[in-house]
């Protein structure tokens, strides 16, 4: 299972598109289904009988993404009002689930009339406010405590979402509070622990380190305060490799080590899931511009493409040179924009791919390697599936949109 295999026909896919708008230069993002559908397929086959897989919503939120992912995830994750709003209108007859900090009374409404599997609670004032929203609804809310714990010396990826000092979850400290305030109402169902504590994991040993982390905290709990076993929820985090495609976290490797964990651990009949986001959608993604100019600046050459960053910031966000492929223009088909250049190719040289912003922000990959490039090519970024056009600022400068396409629809 690898994240980075470029779909077959996504070359004749991009020259139909740009067949379809003659007049401008392409920018577009592709996604194809087909593989999203046979991914997802895969990844839940994998996993361990107690283990159950979450999309968070999140990473791609795009209805065509959910409903391709629907047959085969266990639900969904939602992390805020929007995202539940959204989720709970795409009909997709999964449960859902509702976390994120900062939660308004009117989300957590929201989120018991809808009928959630779990609310992942952040704190004991949000507890608090669930408890009387509960009691005025006349309903009980099914919880999960979301805890961010210490965890030694397990080194933490670029992206930690805890196990340091962050706005995320419950300390330690309070946890015994939490448990008295559920103790004392029967408008709270305790269901059991989140955690989520980094991101852009690569290495399953570490990530291994962490969930029997997370497995010997709530052991300890257990045991404290006489609780009864209970789920665990075991966040996503797992990493894609932008830097060497291809190097990705292993996941089939990961899931035999997890198995071998539970029964180590014996929580064989512990209900577990995970809630993951960027390892699931961000291989069916691409992000298309095409070439407008080819620049050479101070010595360096820089190459003008459709678009940029405010539809594309995943690599500004992550501070990477984001993986990209070339597809020559098709000079009988595609746009007639690049006609006055299209002889002018830059043969084996290192340039920078930009977009259309007057920032010097807006850099998608810095000083790579191309083998040719010319105006009128598509510069087409891969791994552009998750945390890509929802993460954007895509009003900036009134640029108009990308357009969309979806291809390889799975049959039905
Ligand atoms: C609480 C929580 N769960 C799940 C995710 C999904 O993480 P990823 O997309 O890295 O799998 C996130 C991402 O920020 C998160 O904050």
């Amino acid at each position: 299972m690898t994240s980075y295999s470029i779909s077959s026909n996504l070359e004749s896919h991009i020259h139909r598109l740009a067949t379809q708008q003659p007049d401008d230069p392409l920018c577009a993002y592709l996604y194809d289904l087909g593989s999203l559908s046979t991914r997802i397929q895969e990844m839940v086959a994998t996993l361990p009988p107690n283990v159950s897989l979450f999309y968070a919503a999140k990473a791609n939120p795009m209805p065509e993404i959910l409903t391709t992912l629907a047959p085969f995830v266990a639900g969904f994750e939602a992390a805020s009002g929007g995202e539940l709003m959204h989720l709970a209108q795409q009909n997709t007859h999964k449960p859902l689930i509702f976390g994120g900090p900062g939660k308004l009374n009117s989300e957590l409404k929201t989120a018991l009339e809808h009928n959630v599997d779990a609310i992942h609670v952040e704190s004991i004032t949000e507890l608090k406010r669930l408890e009387a929203l509960a009691n005025a609804l006349d309903l009980v809310a099914p919880v999960y405590l979301r805890m961010n714990i210490d965890i030694g010396d397990i080194t933490l990826s670029k992206l930690a979402m805890g196990g340091k000092p962050t706005p995320f979850g419950l300390d330690e400290e309070d946890l015994n509070d939490a448990l008295t305030l559920i103790k004392r109402t029967d408008r709270i169902r305790l269901n059991g622990f989140h955690f989520h504590l980094m991101s852009h994991q690569l290495e399953t040993e570490r990530h291994i380190a962490l969930i029997q982390g997370y497995f010997n905290k709530v052991k300890q709990w257990q045991a404290v305060y006489q609780l009864d076993a209970m789920g665990i929820n075991l966040g996503g985090g797992m990493g894609i490799n932008y830097l060497e495609p291809g190097k990705d976290f292993d996941w089939p490797t990961f899931c035999q080590q997890l198995q071998h964990l539970i029964v180590h651990e014996g929580m064989e009949s512990i209900p577990l899931r995970f809630e993951c986001g960027r390892f699931i959608s961000a291989p069916c993604g691409y992000y298309a511009m095409e070439v407008i100019d080819i620049k050479k600046n101070l010595g360096e050459y820089f190459a003008i493409c459709r678009g940029g960053t405010h539809h594309f910031r995943t690599p500004a966000a992550q501070g990477h040179d984001h993986p990209f492929i070339v597809v020559p223009h098709q000079k009988a088909t595609d746009s007639t924009h690049a006609e006055h250049a299209i002889n002018n190719s830059l043969v084996n040289e290192r340039i920078s791919i930009v977009g259309q912003l007057c920032t010097p922000k807006d850099i998608l990959a810095r000083q790579q390697l191309v083998q040719e490039l010319k105006i009128g090519d598509y510069v087409v970024f891969t791994l552009a599936g998750a945390y890509a056009w929802n993460i954007s600022h895509q009003a900036f400068l009134m640029h108009p949109e990308p357009s969309f396409y979806f291809f390889n629809h799975p049959s039905p």
